[in-house]
């Protein structure tokens, strides 16, 4: 049986040495590597191991280690019978007792040796060959985050969530936009339910209880409403995000939250449990200026580019007063993920209608959202589209 390990380290001669040292054990492989140490890995990390089941979890701590004893911690919380190796330069009594209590398997001191490196993958290899796990899968959560109002963070998550239920995959929009529940009214939506009785119910939550509490879009996706009653919403803390968070990814196969907020703390407890934030801007300055603000914010929360990504809505190839591409990629150090074309008309009419454009097959904008969610992965490529009826 084969070794597989995913590395996280932001340290790059660390993944070197393994990068080195791993061909040495036979039928082994790196399948993925985490240079991003934030406080969303074990969510990256779980989604690895839907694709990689069996795959074990090299983790480097010696850059933040009260960060990553509670990643560990995280980790073994949430996949019964994960295999980590810690790796750091502290290798007290004390801490490796610490490491253990907390999930560790196995532990790496630091500088790595090759020796010891080669007893860990054995210690590996007699594991996978004993052990046989059973597949795990949990849903996979995308936090769409604007910059500023009415950049487009609504639109973006209501067609990106069409766009899931079209691929057959179990998707909940969670509208957190507490002020003024924009998703529902995008859809059409009127519903006595939300997420402030959800977490009225959290002891008691199971998956029939929830489904009473959401709204079912006729695309196929359901809706986690906001509550329009200020006391209600008041009431709703990180806490309780980060309990309904879990108990959506684990029942569902994509959980999108539309972000239109500012970045505060329930936000944020919705971000740890994001494999991707998407950060929405349009070309206006204001916009760009706060872009660069909230990738700061983001940055120093432990997100960087490797989880947020930039998209650009309502993007004019001409726009006298609007900031270029160009300029938005030389502001913000990196190309945008993807650009979103204005289409003031197909725009207005979804709303009119209570539709997303995704549904009108010919629109440029609907197109856009198309190939954006291709490039995550979601929908089909063109050829089978194409052979589709
Ligand atoms: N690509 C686009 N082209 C033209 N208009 C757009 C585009 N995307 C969104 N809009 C329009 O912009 C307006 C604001 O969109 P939306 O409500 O999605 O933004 P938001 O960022 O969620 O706003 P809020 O801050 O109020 O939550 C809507 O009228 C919508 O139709
Ligand atoms: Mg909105």
């Amino acid at each position: 049986m084969s070794i597989q390990l995913i590395v996280a380290s932001p340290e790059p001669h660390f993944c070197d040495f393994v990068r080195e040292q791993l061909p040495l054990t036979p039928n082994s492989e790196m399948v993925s590597e985490h240079e991003d140490i934030g406080p969303n890995l074990p969510v990256r990390i779980q989604s690895d191991l839907n694709l990689h089941p069996w795959a074990a979890v090299l983790l480097d701590i010696s850059s933040d280690r009260a960060l990553g004893l509670r990643t560990l911690e995280q980790m073994s919380q949430s996949v019964s019978g994960i295999y980590v190796i810690l790796s750091d330069g502290q290798c007290s009594e004390e801490f490796l007792l610490q490491a253990m209590r907390l999930g560790a398997t196995d532990f790496l001191r630091q500088p790595l040796k090759r020796s010891e490196f080669s007893e860990a993958m054995a210690r590996l290899e007699q594991h996978v060959q004993r052990i046989h796990r059973q597949g795990r899968q949990i849903g996979r959560m995308y936090s769409f985050v604007g910059v500023k109002g009415g950049v487009g963070t609504t639109s973006v998550a209501v067609n990106f969530a069409a766009l899931c239920a079209r691929q057959n995959k179990s998707t909940v929009l969670l509208d957190l936009d507490t002020d003024s529940g924009d998703t529902a009214c995008q859809l059409g939506i009127r519903h006595p339910y939300s997420l402030a009785d959800v977490v009225e119910n959290l002891e008691d939550l199971d998956q029939s209880m929830l489904e009473g509490f959401l709204a079912r879009d006729a695309l196929g996706f359901s809706v986690l409403c906001a509550p329009t009653d200020l006391d209600k919403s008041r009431m709703i803390d990180e806490h309780h995000l980060r309990a309904v968070g879990r108990f959506l990814i684990e029942h569902y196969d994509v959980v999108i939250v539309d972000g239109s907020r500012a970045l505060d703390g329930l936000l944020l407890s919705c971000l740890e449990l994001s494999e991707f934030i998407f950060l929405l801007l349009t070309e206006e300055f204001a916009a760009v200026r706060n872009a660069q603000i909230y990738l700061s914010s983001l940055a120093r929360a432990g997100y960087g580019h490797e989880v947020v990504k930039v998209l650009v809505n309502r993007h004019e190839k001409r726009g006298p007063f609007h900031v270029s591409l160009d300029q938005v990629r030389q502001t913000l150090g990196a190309p945008p993920f993807w650009v979103f074309p204005n289409s003031y008309e197909d725009a207005m009419q979804a709303v009119h209608n209570a539709r997303p454009v995704v549904i009108r097959g010919r629109s440029e904008l609907g197109r856009s959202f198309r190939e954006f969610a291709r490039k995550l992965g979601i929908e089909s490529p063109p050829e089978a589209a194409k052979g589709r009826k």
